[in-house]
């Protein structure tokens, strides 16, 4: 029997309207879909739509994104991902971090991964020298593993990792710095206590030859990271601590090309000038010293994921 067709004109937001672009796009959405993503894509749909409106882009500056984008695809490989560098210089690795490490006082705050972090790296004993290249001014860092009471964890995994004193990662320079030049793996002894030598890290640009270099240029800004050391900090029955700590005398420290500084990372750095002192760690006079100390909390429930 001939069904006559329904009469769209009267159905609200059934066709494509400037004011209801938002809600006609998400009312496309079944009704069977995975909750998640259908609250992840109609958030999206919602703020995206409203940055189109607010920005009223011509055409020119639309493809113009939309090349950007491409580009930053084709930047992507196996050593460089422009899209989590992307999502680091606009501050969303770092919020994506905070909404998911939100922890008890006094634990070690996390702070952002970075690209140049490699598994497997050497494993020393405390007091070890993980600078392979004799560049830079020595430093030895040492401190304690605890809970966030102070009871210390003994048998932690500290992975750290830097760049040489020329501002580059050994990843970056392969053939050039000794391959795992300035990373390594302790263990912290019954004390929870650990050590190691290494070299004052400097300040360094991020990578800044691709789309986001250019981006980041264009805004006015400089590629800059404030000087610091990296480290994963793990324990059985932790949450395990991603974070840096930072030099005190950094000018990079306020302007981090990331927004990875917090203030509970910037570390006390002490130049010793001392023969004997120096001679005790198997260093010349001077060198620096750092004492810091990692508060792990208990592991956290099961984090929400997108199926
Ligand atoms: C880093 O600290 O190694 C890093 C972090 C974010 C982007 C690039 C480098
Ligand atoms: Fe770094």
């Amino acid at each position: 029997m001939y069904q006559a067709a329904p009469n769209l004109s009267r159905t609200p937001s059934a066709y494509f309207d400037e004011e209801h672009s938002a809600d006609v796009v998400n009312g496309r959405m079944g009704q069977d879909i995975n909750p998640r993503l259908k609250q992840v894509m109609s958030v999206l749909v919602k703020h995206l739509h409203a940055a189109v409106k607010e920005i009223e882009p011509t055409h020119d500056e639309w493809f113009a994104a939309i090349r950007f984008l491409t580009e930053t695809g084709q930047m992507c490989n196996e050593w460089r991902q422009e899209y989590i560098l992307l999502s680091d210089i606009l501050g969303v690795s770092m919020l994506v971090d905070a909404i998911n490490h939100r922890r008890p006082s006094g634990a070690t705050p996390n702070t952002i991964l970075g690209p140049f972090y490699v598994e497997n790296a050497p494993q020393y004993e405390n007091g070890a020298n993980i600078c392979l290249d004799g560049k830079g001014e020595p430093l030895v860092v040492a401190g304690r593993v605890t809970d966030i009471s102070g009871n210390p964890i003994p048998n932690a995994k500290l992975e750290v990792w830097q760049t040489n004193d020329d501002g580059f990662y050994d990843v970056q320079q392969k053939g050039i710095q000794p391959d795992s030049n300035l990373r390594g793996v302790f263990t912290s002894d019954a004390e929870g206590g650990y050590s190691f030598k290494s070299v004052k890290p400097r300040h360094y640009p991020i990578p800044s030859d691709g789309p986001v270099g250019k981006l980041l240029g264009a805004m006015g800004r400089h590629p800059n990271r404030a000087a610091h050391l990296h480290f994963i900090v793990t324990a059985p029955g932790y949450e395990p601590v991603i974070t840096h700590i930072f030099t005190p005398d950094c000018p990079y420290l306020p302007g981090d090309a990331v927004f990875g500084v917090k203030s509970e990372l910037i570390a006390d750095f002490k130049k010793v000038d001392d023969i004997d002192a120096a001679r005790a760690v198997g260093f010349e006079a001077p060198f620096w010293s750092v004492t810091w100390d990692f508060a792990l909390a208990p592991t956290a429930k099961p984090q929400r994921t997108i199926a």
